[in-house]
């Protein structure tokens, strides 16, 4: 139970909470405890059920960071031959983490059956310099998940979780059009726009895994309709399809779906799907023409377009 809860803990700090009050945050706790319940029970106890053993993920989910990897993880564990690691493991982008070994990447793994496909996701691998090698040398015919967005949104949705963290630690706080225009022009160093540089990044993963290797979720379409995008992965998975339409609802007040399955509902932490400022549409402009060109090249290359701007 003491692992329990400092997994259900490690989950809810690591997802950013807006403010909560500490009688909030114990409820948030308790039901992230609930949510953790059934199919993690066996790993977060130190029992290891019969016939099961920790397996290095067959599967990653990289990225992109504020493109959906937390809803795509929870949705995808509904399917009973998926397991997934309840944390962001960083094993593959942070040295000091890599430097401990495999065998720790795999203590942190679930207790999975022989027919069910271990998951972990790290939104940070997607935009590390030295993630793809790594994950290559692990295992060279991986499967790897990509959820992305619109560049521009996506930008605009990581300066706010970073606004919020930083409201949250009593640190100053900056309009967006204040960092991402500096004298005059685009600020092009600045990281929330770096990360969305989807081809320079993506030109990475393609020297150390073949196309097909990465399949690539569109998170504007998950979010709408999530059924249609998870059926795509179930088959790049090779799995039999399991997931329903009947395992999302749609919640008004959230404006979300949220997730129904071994008969309890649950809905992705607050701190996601939070409301964007309303940016100034000429700076809106300048993105998107900035995005433009990185965008048909990400086409290209991945032989497939997106709505984006
Ligand atoms: C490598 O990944 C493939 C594809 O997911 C999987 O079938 C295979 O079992 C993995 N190998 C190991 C050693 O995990
Ligand atoms: C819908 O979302 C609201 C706000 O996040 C939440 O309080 C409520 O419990 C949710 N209802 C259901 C049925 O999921
Ligand atoms: C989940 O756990 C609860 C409580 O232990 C149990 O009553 C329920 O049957 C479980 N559901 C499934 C699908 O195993
Ligand atoms: C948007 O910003 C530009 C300068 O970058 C300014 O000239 C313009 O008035 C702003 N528009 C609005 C609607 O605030």
């Amino acid at each position: 139970m003491a692992f329990l809860l400092v997994s259900a803990y490690l989950l809810l700090t690591r997802s950013h909470s807006a403010p909560v009050e500490n009688g909030a945050l114990m409820e948030t706790l308790k039901s992230q405890v609930l949510l953790l319940s059934n199919k993690s029970e066996h790993y977060s106890t130190q029992v290891r059920p019969p016939g099961t053993s920790r397996r290095i993920p067959q599967t990653i989910i990289i990225g992109v960071r504020k493109g959906g990897t937390r809803a795509l993880l929870e949705m995808l564990d509904v399917h009973p031959n998926i397991v997934v690691a309840a944390t962001e493991v960083h094993f593959f982008d942070w040295d000091e983490n890599y430097v401990k070994g495999i065998e720790w990447y795999r203590s942190l793994m679930p207790f999975s059956y022989e027919n069910q496909i271990t998951i972990e996701k790290t939104p940070g691998y997607f935009t590390s310099p030295q993630a793809p090698e790594r994950i290559h040398d692990m295992n060279s015919s991986i499967k790897l998940l990509l959820i992305l967005r619109d560049p521009t949104e996506r930008v605009i949705s990581d300066y706010t979780q970073v606004y919020y963290n930083r409201l949250e630690s009593h640190k100053p706080v900056q309009l967006f059009e204040d960092i991402v225009i500096k004298n005059g022009a685009l600020n092009t160093k600045y990281k929330a726009i770096q990360r969305s540089l989807y081809d320079i990044h993506m030109e990475r993963w393609l020297k150390h895994f073949h196309l097909d290797q990465i399949h690539i979720v569109d998170g504007n379409t998950l979010i709408k309709d999530p059924l249609p995008e998870l059926q795509k992965v179930e088959r790049f998975l090779n799995l039999p399809s399991r997931i329903m339409s009947s395992n999302f609802y749609f919640n008004q007040t959230k404006g979300f779906y949220c997730i129904r399955s071994d008969g309890r509902e649950r809905c992705l932490h607050e701190s996601k799907g939070r409301p964007h400022p309303i940016v100034n549409s000429t700076v809106l402009e300048q993105l998107y023409s900035y995005f433009r060109e990185h965008n048909a090249k990400f086409y290209r290359m991945i032989k497939h377009s997106f709505d984006w701007h």
